[in-house]
């Protein structure tokens, strides 16, 4: 069984404060680490939601000994609302989205990674309609650049988009390797670290994931069943998905829900967990408390 390390997991302990007990749900189940390190610590039931059908059944699987404690369900977690009402919850304890890839996600030939030479896939859903490769070879030079700008933001994005239709007019691009190598000959080196071809690779997951679509619906939907002095914190691996979840948190604290920010600025993972687990090293930590009725908000456990 593919190992998923759960990234910053003693600093979601310390905010969604398990040992109280309470009904938690994790959006994004994934191989269920987080929900397994939040049942120990004392959580009474968890609800897990995760649009990955292999990772939820991985993670059915490790929490088998919770029992009826635990519960499944293979949705986007942009319909909480409704999974919530089928199942008659109003109120939970708390709730945790880690908005990144799996390490199953990764490893699992889907084409999100070009280390590896693999199908340009990259849906998290394969039940879903749309792939990479079909963006790629389909979408107009027009639109794959904007994609490009928008969710990789890419400076070069148009002289990518160009070069990835001239590519295409040849044959259909098919690989992560093929991508990468059309980028990195579009894009000047320069003297950044990182790889030519990161962004535009993030840009493409973004678009076929739609992973900004309604993120602050999602986290208005949350915020509104959490009780009063109830949590939700969220791990965001993006500079775009951590503003989105920035500005819907403000928006919140002087909206009608009466939310608080738990964490000014987003926590970081320390050095040692950057050391131990690399794909900690973007983590951004956020979280909000829903006020309890009195306007007085229990002071414990914020940072
Ligand atoms: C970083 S992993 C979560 C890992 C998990 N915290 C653990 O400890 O194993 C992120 C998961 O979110 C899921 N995901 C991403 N977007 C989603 C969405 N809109 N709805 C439901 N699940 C989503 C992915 O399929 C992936 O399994």
């Amino acid at each position: 069984m593919p190992v998923h390390v759960p990234v910053m997991t003693a600093e979601v302990l310390t905010l969604l404060r398990p040992e109280r007990g309470g009904f938690f749900v994790d959006c994004t189940a994934g191989l269920g680490g987080h929900m397994r390190a939040l049942l120990q610590a004392g959580a009474d039931r968890q609800l897990g939601i995760d649009r990955d059908a292999e990772a939820l059944a991985m993670a059915r699987e490790r929490l088998a000994p919770w029992g009826d404690r635990v519960e499944f369900v293979h949705a986007d977690y942009r319909d909480i609302a409704g999974v919530l009402e089928a199942r008659g919850i109003r109120e939970i304890d708390g709730a945790l989205a880690d908005l990144g890839v799996s390490s199953l996600q990764l490893e699992s030939e889907r084409g999100f990674s070009f280390q590896r030479d693999e199908p340009l896939d990259m849906r998290m859903d394969r039940g879903a309609k749309l792939t990479a490769a079909e963006a790629v070879n389909t979408l107009s030079e027009r639109e794959l650049a904007d994609v490009i700008y928008r969710y990789g933001e890419e400076r070069h994005s148009r002289r990518v988009a160009r070069r990835i239709v001239e590519a295409r007019a040849r044959r259909p691009v098919r690989t992560t390797f093929e991508l990468a190598a059309i980028v990195r000959r579009a894009v000047p080196r320069g003297r950044q670290r990182i790889d030519p071809a990161t962004r535009t690779f993030q840009a493409l997951r973004i678009w076929v994931n739609r992973e900004l679509d309604h993120l602050d619906r999602f986290l208005r939907d949350v915020a509104e069943r959490l009780k009063a002095g109830g949590r939700m914190v969220v791990i965001s691996f993006h500079s775009l998905e951590d503003r989105v979840v920035k500005q819907t948190f403000r928006a919140l604290e002087r909206g009608p829900v009466a939310m608080r920010i738990l964490t000014k600025k987003p926590l970081r993972p320390q050095g040692a967990e950057v050391s131990a687990n690399p794909r900690a090293r973007s983590a951004r930590l956020r979280a909000a408390e829903r006020v309890p009725v009195s306007g007085m908000a229990a002071p414990s456990g914020s940072f």
